[in-house]
């Protein structure tokens, strides 16, 4: 069978794009590692504030240069509604909501989950630099959903070998 000049062409670009494609599907996860958010967990959403760790919820360094950042999300707040964590370090966020579905979003970076009653999400992140970033609700939850607004506030990180213990965050 005979194919024409023309048409190899066009297969040859369709491939090249398909490996493309590929390529970048694979160079992301791989060597950038993102992935979506998946499960981490299931809770009971009318027992959320005693299970931990959303007993306990706010900022906490798990090992050096490691902090998760338990945040829960309700209508129509997010607790607690300021946190700082400082640049550089290693952030995981988990989040889950008490009553409905929620949304978590970080403006400017690519932390962005979906809160299902039920679920626990989880999402780490590094902020390089200090600043201030928007934690909004983008999925709609009723009358109050605009105003469902938290903030992250990025501190510069401490000389290398120091201990960083961000401000607001407990000691336990
Ligand atoms: Cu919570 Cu919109």
């Amino acid at each position: 069978m005979r194919i024409h000049q023309y048409e190899k062409a066009f297969l040859a670009a369709g491939g090249a794009v398909l490996i493309l494609c590929l390529g970048a599907l694979a160079w992301t996860t791989f060597v950038m590692g993102l992935h979506l958010p998946g499960v981490a967990g299931r809770i009971d959403p009318q027992a959320v504030r005693t299970t931990p760790p959303f007993d306990q919820p706010g900022v906490r360094e798990v090992a050096p240069g490691r902090y998760e950042a338990v945040i829960i999300a309700t209508a129509w707040r997010f607790e607690p509604s300021e946190i700082r964590v400082p640049a550089g370090a290693e952030i995981t966020f988990v989040s889950t909501t008490t009553d409905v579905l929620h949304g978590f979003n970080i403006e400017g970076t690519r932390l962005n989950m979906m809160l299902i009653p039920g679920q626990i999400s989880r999402n780490t992140y590094t902020f390089r630099e200090p600043g201030e970033f928007l934690l909004i609700c983008h999925e709609y939850c009723g009358l109050g959903h605009h105003t469902m607004v938290g903030k992250v506030v990025v501190e510069a990180a401490l000389r290398t070998g120091a201990t960083a213990q961000p401000a607001g965050s407990q000691a336990h």
